[in-house]
This record gives structure tokens, sequence and C-alpha cells, in this order.
């Protein structure tokens, strides 16, 4: 662990972190996790499941205890390395809230009232518009900024939050010089907002109340193929990339990214087959890429001792490199240091 924190200076600092909110999807994974495996050859990383996030929303306390769990697993089976990058979980780093608190006051009502997560939020849970859904992006902005990550690899979904999270870095780097690094998002070309199977036009969600429009990836290959077997796509027949055609693009997509193949060529292995054909191709190819994945994942939810071991080392290490920031935020800002020094 020691090694990552000395080597910081020589790579850029990656971060990312998702919410324990059940099954991690297709979506989150192309969008995000895929691309935090692939990512750490070249930068130091940084992971977190954003648990403190996740109670925006009611959770069910031995729910979100067990997911928070898993997920750890399922990011490890997805081939996040312990001993290259930090691995935490949110709430175990108490820091992440300290500068929430700061970053609130530097934060304005009328940038967090046009967030579009917010907006779609309270009005999907009207009996819960809590607080801490309307000041999330300031504890988002809190879990970047006190690793001075450089880049930020998330979905299409989190753009808008990565845009607030600079404008507060800048806000504050205007009043205090040097503070903050201003990170950069990093959404993948392909892939960066995978639709609904069943409603192309949506955002592949956990959330989504027909369970065949998402899968998990956890899904076995049975059900997967099922599932884009019964994908909804339109009344042509032809495999193209197209405006329109949002089933096939969001199927094209999915295939791309899997396979590596660009969508001209995706055309021309296709062309004169149906989509039938093509639909079960997407889904082996995705069945057989989760595969190992789902097995990984099974292996080591046997030892969850191990799991929380990585935890609490990841929270430990990670402490480390917060409280630096933590501590000069709170300076900065006027705070009579503990002790008066
Ligand atoms: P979350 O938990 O909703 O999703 C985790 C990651 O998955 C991406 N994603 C998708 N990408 C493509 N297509 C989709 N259908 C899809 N659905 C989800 C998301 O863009 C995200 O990258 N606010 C964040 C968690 C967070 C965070 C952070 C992220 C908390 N602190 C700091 C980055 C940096 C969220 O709710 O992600």
């Amino acid at each position: 662990m020691s090694e990552i924190v000395s080597a910081t200076k020589k790579k850029k600092i990656c971060l990312s972190c998702i919410q324990p909110t059940g099954v991690i999807t297709l979506g989150n994974y192309l969008g995000a996790v895929k691309n935090w495996a692939e990512m750490q050859d070249d930068y130091n990383c940084i992971f977190a499941v954003a648990d403190l996030h996740a109670i925006t929303v009611r959770q069910e306390p031995a729910a979100l205890r067990k997911n928070t769990r898993e997920m750890v697993a399922i990011l490890l089976a997805c081939g996040i390395d312990p001993e290259r990058s930090l691995l935490f979980i949110q709430s175990h780093v108490p820091a992440h809230s300290q500068l929430a608190w700061v970053l609130n006051c530097y934060t304005q009502f009328g940038e967090l009232s046009r967030m579009t997560q917010f907006k779609d939020k309270s009005a999907r849970y009207a009996d819960n518009i809590n607080a801490g859904l309307f000041t999330y992006p300031a504890l988002m902005a809190a879990d970047i900024l006190l690793y001075q990550a450089d880049v930020v690899p998330v979905g299409a979904d989190q753009k808008q939050h990565l845009e607030i999270t600079r404008d507060i870095a800048n806000r504050m780097n205007g009043l205090y010089p040097n503070l903050f690094t201003v990170p950069e998002p990093f959404i993948p070309k392909k892939a960066a907002r995978v639709m609904s199977l069943q409603n192309p036009d949506k955002k592949m969600s956990k959330s989504d109340p027909n369970p065949k429009g998402c899968i998990a990836i956890l899904d076995t290959e049975d059900q997967i193929i099922k599932k884009f077997k019964s994908a909804v796509t339109d009344s042509e027949a032809q495999v193209v990339y197209r405006e329109g055609k949002d089933g096939i693009n969001n199927l094209m997509s999915i295939y791309s990214a899997f396979s590596g193949k660009d969508y001209a060529e995706i055309e021309k292995e296709f062309e004169g087959k149906g989509y039938g054909d093509f639909k079960l191709a997407v889904g082996q190819t995705v069945a057989d890429a989760l595969k190992p994945i789902r097995e990984e994942y099974d292996r080591l939810m046997k030892d969850p001792a191990h799991l929380d071991e990585i935890c609490k080392n990841g929270a430990e290490t990670a402490s480390r490199f917060a409280y630096r920031t933590l501590n000069k935020v709170y300076k900065k800002v006027g705070f009579l240091p503990y002790g008066g020094k």
C-alpha cells in the first residue's frame, strides 16, 4: 500500500465510486467499472463504494450492509486489484463527510437546483425529498477533491456532477490558490449510456420496473441470452447504426464495447442476417464475458473476512491522503487547529 502513496507523484490520480444499491448492471460495468479495471496500469487508482450517497434514498439497513460487502466482491471480481489500487468503503473515511460540509458552504442553492439527477430523483421519491439528496453533488465533489484526482471515469449520466465538481474546485482555488486539482471526466466513447433493453430511450438502471430491460452482472448465461432475445428493436431488419434505431444502436454499442469491433465491422458481420442472429450473438458475447466475473464473485463471497480486510487496509491508506487535503482546507478556510497550532 505504501507504494501507492509514494508513487502518487509520478502517475496521475484516477478516482471513481459506485453506490451499493443492489445489483450492478451492464450499464455500470461498461460505463464505469470495466474502464476502472483497465486504467489501473496507467494511473494511481482510488475506488470507493459510496454508501454515504446511498442513504439519500431510504435503504433497509441489513440490505445496505449486505449490498456494500457484495459490491466490494463484485469490484474485485471485475478486476480491481487491491495490490495496485485503493479500494474502500466511503463511510470508513470520515474525511468525506467533513469535506462535504465545507464544500456545501461554497456551493450555491441555484446550481444544486439545476441538477437533473436531483430533479429526477425528487420526482421518483416524492415522499422523501431530503436535504442529502439536494446536496449530493457536494459530497461527490468531496470524494473527488479529497484525493486531488486528475481523472474521474464515469458514465455519461454523471457528467453534470463532474461539471459542478469542477466549478466548486475552481471557485475555491480562486479564493485559496492551488487548493484543489481540477478533475477531468473520463467518459468512454462506446457504451457511455447503456439503455434499457425493453425501453431503449431510457437508461439501463437497477430500478427499471421491467427486469427484462436490465442485465445484472451476476445474471446467469440463460438469463442474459433470454433478455437479449427479447430486446426491443424496430420493424426493419437491418443491423445498421442509424438515428432513430435506438434499440439496435444500443445493442451495437454493447457488442462493440465487448468485441472491440467498430460499427462498420459489425454492420458487415451481420449483413443479410436478421435481428434474431444479431441479438443471439450479442447475448452470447455478453454472457461469455460476464461468466468469469460471476465465478470469481462466488469464490470471493466464501471469505467475507478477506473482503473486510481489503476494505480496512484501503480505508487506512485512503485516510492518509484524505486528511492531508482536509487539513489544508481547514487551514485555508480559517479553522483554528486542534491544540492551537
Ligand atoms: P452509480 O452508482 O449510479 O453508478 C456507478 C457508475 O456507473 C455508471 N452508469 C452507467 N454508465 C453507462 N450506462 C448506464 N446505463 C449507467 N448506469 C450507471 C455511472 O455513470 C457511474 O459512473 N454519483 C455516482 C457515484 C459517486 C461517484 C463519486 C462517482 C459518488 N461519488 C465520485 C465518481 C466520483 C453514482 O451514483 O453512480
